[in-house]
């Protein structure tokens, strides 16, 4: 298989062509040159939001069995290369997001959910769900229903990983001394581990499928206390999680999600959308989850390999819980 990634050298594109490269598949990277593009890949470079910034894409001969755009900014990106590659390009896979769906979002909603409207693929950079949604719709004009995946991930965590979840709970863990873990400890989580995503969308390609999925684990893969106990076993222990119900945690004014990345309270709206997804159709494309101890582990091989600091997307807030408020609600003097 021949497959072109616009992107592919930073989390989720690295995985992609990585795991193109462990299948055989003859891989081409399109990105600017400011990452290091993953070893075994052909690059061609331009800036995408630049004049002219598709020309080493346009003047190639290469012709590709699927594209894989992670775009996530103003959509005519997508747009642009996408018109630039439909008679090149068998077919078009865009990472998405479950953001594209309406809020609220009920548990167990499926992909036939609405989405966001006021999306348009010709928009200016609106907010993250409107971007998506409009990257979405301008693969669909593209390439045609057909021969488009738009993959819905939701939270995704691994190697590389450049928002600051995983990483600011690793780095937590291994400060050591008692960690507000926020409860209910086995409460269910949803996430894809970002080479299972990989694995999957080089899947579809195969499989030749199409329409939206939405990708994460199924519910019941793992929970706050199975993700967060592993964190300690892969830091080698210094760390005593304080279990801490949601109340507590909310009347402290502590942010879900952000704060204490990963988490956010049962019963919420959050948890509805960001925790509780149907994904029995990408299990039936083929969907398969390591082990949270598998994913953890690996990501902190990753972390320390690289010093501790893990890169940070320039367009994501940065993640994290100041320990001087951590402490002040676990009741224990800071550093302690
Ligand atoms: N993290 C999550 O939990 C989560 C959840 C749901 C969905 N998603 C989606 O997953 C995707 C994440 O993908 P990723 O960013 O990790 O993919 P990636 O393909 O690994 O990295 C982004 C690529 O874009 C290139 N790039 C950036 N600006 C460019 C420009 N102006 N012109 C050409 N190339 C440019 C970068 O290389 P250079 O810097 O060298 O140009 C890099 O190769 C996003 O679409 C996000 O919306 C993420």
């Amino acid at each position: 298989m021949r497959l072109l990634l616009l992107g592919g050298t930073e989390f989720v594109g690295r995985a992609v062509a990585e795991a193109a490269v462990g299948r055989g598949w003859e891989v081409t990277v399109f990105h600017r040159g400011r990452h290091e593009a993953p070893a075994g890949v052909r690059t061609l470079l331009g800036d995408r939001t630049a004049p002219g910034g598709l020309a080493a894409l346009d003047e190639d001969p290469g012709e590709w069995d699927v594209v894989v755009d992670t775009w996530s900014a103003a959509p005519g990106a997508v747009r642009d290369a996408a018109r630039l590659l439909r008679g090149r390009a068998g077919r078009h896979v865009y990472v998405s997001s479950c953001s594209v769906y309406e809020w609220p979002r009920p548990a167990g909603y499926t992909e036939d959910a609405p989405v966001v409207d006021g999306a348009s693929p010709d928009a200016d950079l609106t907010d993250y769900a409107r971007d998506k949604r409009g990257g979405e719709l301008a693969a669909v004009d593209a390439f045609g229903a057909d021969r488009s995946v738009l993959v819905r991930a939701g939270l995704i965590l691994g190697p590389y990983e450049n928002v600051g979840r995983l990483p600011w709970w690793l780095n937590r863990m291994a400060r050591g001394g008692p960690v507000l873990a926020p409860g209910p400890r086995d409460l269910p989580l949803q996430y894809v581990d970002v080479r299972d995503l990989a694995q999957w969308i080089l899947g579809t390609a195969e499989q030749g499928l199409s329409g939206p999925y939405s990708v994460v684990s199924p519910q019941g893969h793992a929970t706050t206390g199975e993700l967060l106990e592993a964190c300690v076993r892969a830091t080698g222990g210094p760390a005593e999680l304080r279990w801490t119900p949601p109340e507590v945690v909310l009347e402290a004014g502590i942010e879900p999600w952000t704060q204490l990345p990963v988490w956010v309270p049962p019963g919420s709206d959050l948890h509805d959308a960001l925790h509780s997804a149907d994904v029995s159709r990408a299990v039936a494309a083929g969907l398969r989850c390591r082990p949270v101890a598998e994913t953890v582990a690996d990501t902190w091989r990753w972390l320390t390999g690289i010093g501790g600091t893990a890169p940070q997307r320039p367009d994501r807030t940065s993640k994290g819980l100041d320990p001087a408020v951590e402490a002040k609600v676990l009741g224990v003097a800071r550093g302690v």
